[in-house]
């Protein structure tokens, strides 16, 4: 055998050791809640799609309507030729519902994540970011080459003690952190960052992917109770409740202009599909429309913990964590026999000893289906 390929057997022997070797698994996902998989119908609780609105006939149709008009790709990065129209209504309906400035949409949260941070902070700054962080907040720190240090989870008096002993040390500290955490599904401490970075002038930046459409009646996790928390850097994902693709960040108008001049994934890579564009319009039109509607997948979620006996949910994400990743496997397989989709969730994606069933709720989730889900997670996986 080749070096290469030996290497690369090494590899994935290991893992398979570990219980840790992943497959792509074709998957058909039918309507909002109904999937195909390895030649069974099951009711997925793994898609991040809160809302339906992959599914939905208006978003559907904006798509079409803009593959019609500007055709399948954008053929050029944003800054040569790929700006089609569709961007300019897009980034001002951001702007407007995270009440900043302006907003400049990416090609996916990931490409936003790695882009947005190397713009903001340098080799001789700072990185203070939440340990529970999703990879690419991560991957966005190191590629700014800042020091970065990771805090203990939502632990904002961790926070203070690391600014009180590093802030003097570096012109820039930026606090990272994800609104909704994607594997927990509990909500950071916004506010209180934010006085915190107030006091010690450090730049916050919160990634939103899990709380557009879902979290503060669909403004995201910006919005607590009444109150909204001017976070000055809000990024997120339209691939989630939005039911589409790309990543964005909401600012002012200075930060966002400087980052359309010089992050590379956003200059170095080309723009998104029209299609995707005018489907993260017609899901926001959706949302601003039907608040109601986008209360739902946190009040499934509610539903379904009080039901399991499990801690309060705070957003349309509930993690069933197992611990082995062995065992996980063994559940998610415990639940498809019983015709429900729960992926398992293994490391590097969390932390070792914490796999789990990352249940996600969606608007459309019929209420007895939960009930059986959560009885069988009472009775058979957490017995
Ligand atoms: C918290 C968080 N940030 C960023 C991303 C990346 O977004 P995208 O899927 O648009 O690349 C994800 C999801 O994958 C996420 O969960």
């Amino acid at each position: 055998m080749q070096s290469l390929d030996r290497f690369a057997q090494d590899k994935l022997d290991d893992l398979e050791r570990r219980h840790l070797r992943r497959q792509l698994s074709e998957t058909v996902r039918e309507d909002g809640i109904w999937v195909e998989r390895n030649g069974r119908r099951l009711l997925s609780f793994s898609c991040n799609d809160y809302l339906n609105l992959t599914q939905h006939p208006a978003v559907k149709q904006a798509a079409a309507a803009a593959i019609e008009t500007y055709g399948a790709g954008s053929g050029a990065s944003r800054l040569v030729t790929g700006n089609h129209p569709l961007y300019a209504e897009l980034e001002a309906r951001l702007a407007r519902s995270k009440r900043t400035e302006a907003a400049v949409v990416f090609g996916s949260g990931y490409l936003a994540n790695t882009g947005i941070i190397p713009v903001l902070i340098g080799s001789d700054g700072l990185i203070l970011i939440d340990e529970l962080s999703h990879a690419c907040l991560f991957a966005g720190a190191q590629l700014s080459r800042a020091k970065a240090i990771a805090f203990r989870h939502n632990d904002v008096d961790h926070v203070r003690a690391l600014l009180a002993a590093h802030r003097h040390e570096h012109e820039h500290v930026l606090i990272v952190t994800d609104g909704v955490f994607s594997m927990d599904g509990d909500l950071a401490p916004l506010a209180a960052l934010h006085a915190l970075a107030g006091e010690f002038d450090a730049w916050l930046m919160s990634d939103d992917a899990h709380g557009i459409g879902v979290i503060g009646g669909g403004g995201g996790s910006s919005y607590i109770g009444n109150a909204y928390v001017p976070v000055p850097l809000q990024m997120g994902t339209l691939s989630k409740a939005i039911g589409a693709y790309g990543g964005y960040l909401c600012a002012s108008a200075p930060v966002v202009d400087l980052v359309r001049n010089r992050a590379r994934t956003l200059i170095y890579s080309t723009g998104l599909p029209p299609a995707c564009v005018a489907a993260a319009i017609a899901a926001l039109d959706i949302i601003e429309r039907e608040p109601a509607y986008a209360a739902l997948p946190v009040q499934k979620a509610k539903a379904f913990i009080r039901r399991a006996g499990l801690p309060e949910a705070q957003s349309p994400i509930v993690p069933v964590v197992i611990g082995d990743a062995q065992a996980t496997l063994a559940a998610s397989n415990t639940l498809a026999e019983q015709g429900f989709l729960a992926v398992a969730i293994r490391p590097p994606t969390v932390p070792v000893g914490t796999a789990r069933l990352r249940l996600t709720f969606t608007a459309q989730h019929p209420d007895e289906a939960i009930e059986r889900l959560a009885d069988l997670v009472r009775e058979k996986i957490l017995k």
